[in-house]
C-alpha cells in the first residue's frame, strides 16, 4: 500500500502518524534543526513573541513533542502543560524540563483533551494540526479547553497555493525525506510522511476560515519562510 493510500483515512492517519512519532522521537530535536536548517528556533520563538504570555498565564502546548514551546512559554511566565500522543516523546520532554517547576506534561489525544471547558488562556501548538486525522475536531477541542478570550497560535507547514511552488516544494521534500528516511531508519517513507501530509493539509488560509467558522476572531496568519510555513494566530470568542 502506498503511503498516500496509509494515510488517506482518519483511522490509517492515526495509526501512522503513531508509528513515525515513537519511530523517530529519540532523533526528533536533531531532525527538526537539520530539515528546518536551524530555522526552526527562531520561528518558534515568533510564535512566543506573538502569544506574550502575561505572568502566570495558564497555558496548554499541543502536540508539544519534546517541549520545545512549553519550556519557552514557561520562560516567558506561564504555567504550561504540555500534552502529547507519543509516550517516548514525554519521557524526553520530561527529562529536558526535570528542573522546572512552572511545566508539565502528559500523554494524551489532542482530539479528546483531559480537561474541563475554559481551563487555559493559551494553546499553543508546533506542526501539531496537520498531524490529526480530524482538524475540525482539532479545532473544536482547542475551542472548548479555551477561555473567553483566550488565544490560540500554531506554527505549521503550508500548502502553497500557486501550482509551481507547491510542485516544486513537494518535490524537494520528497526527495531529502526519502533519502533521510533511508539513511535513518531504513524506511523512506518516515520523512517523506511530511510532503504527503502537506498535500492533504487545506492550507493557511483555509484553515482560518476553519478557526472563524468555529468560534474564534480576530484570525490572524503570517507568512513564514516566503509562505512555505505559517504562524496562525485567533482569539477564541
Ligand atoms: C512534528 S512533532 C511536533 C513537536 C513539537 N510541537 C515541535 O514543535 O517541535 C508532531 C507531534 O505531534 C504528536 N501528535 C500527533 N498526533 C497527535 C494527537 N492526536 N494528539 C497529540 N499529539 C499528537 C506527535 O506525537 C509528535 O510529537
Amino acid at each position: 500500500m502506498s503511503l498516500r493510500e496509509r494515510i488517506a483515512t482518519p483511522d490509517g492517519k492515526r495509526r501512522f502518524v503513531r508509528a513515525i512519532f515513537a519511530t523517530i522521537a529519540d532523533r526528533y530535536d536533531f531532525i527538526t534543526a537539520f530539515l528546518s536548517y536551524g530555522q526552526d528556533r527562531r520561528w518558534k520563538r515568533r510564535l512566543i513573541d506573538l502569544a506574550a504570555p502575561r505572568a502566570g498565564a495558564r497555558a496548554l502546548d499541543l502536540a508539544t513533542g519534546t517541549g520545545d514551546i512549553a519550556f519557552a512559554l514557561a520562560a516567558r511566565g506561564a504555567r504550561v502543560v504540555g500534552l502529547d500522543i507519543t509516550l517516548r516523546m514525554i519521557e524526553l520532554a520530561r527529562r529536558k524540563g526535570a528542573a522546572q517547576p512552572m511545566v508539565s506534561f502528559l500523554v494524551g489525544d489532542m482530539l479528546a483533551l483531559p480537561f474541563p471547558p475554559g481551563s487555559f488562556d493559551i494553546v499553543t501548538t508546533g506542526y501539531g494540526l496537520r498531524n490529526v486525522p480530524n482538524l475540525a475536531t482539532a479545532i473544536d477541542e482547542i475551542q472548548r479547553v479555551l477561555s473567553p478570550g483566550g488565544q490560540l497560535l500554531s506554527l505549521d507547514f503550508n500548502r502553497p497555493s500557486n501550482r509551481a511552488v507547491r510542485s516544486a516544494y513537494l518535490a524537494y521534500l520528497t526527495v531529502v525525506g526519502a533519502a533521510l528516511g533511508w539513511m535513518l531508519h531504513r524506511d523512506p517513507d518516515t520523512y517523506r510522511y511530511i510532503p504527503a501530509s502537506i498535500r492533504q493539509y487545506p492550507g493557511a488560509a483555509a484553515v482560518a476560515g476553519m478557526f472563524e467558522a468555529r468560534g474564534f476572531t480576530g484570525v490572524r496568519w503570517y507568512p513564514v519562510l516566503g509562505g512555505l510555513m505559517t504562524i496562525h494566530h485567533a482569539t477564541r470568542t
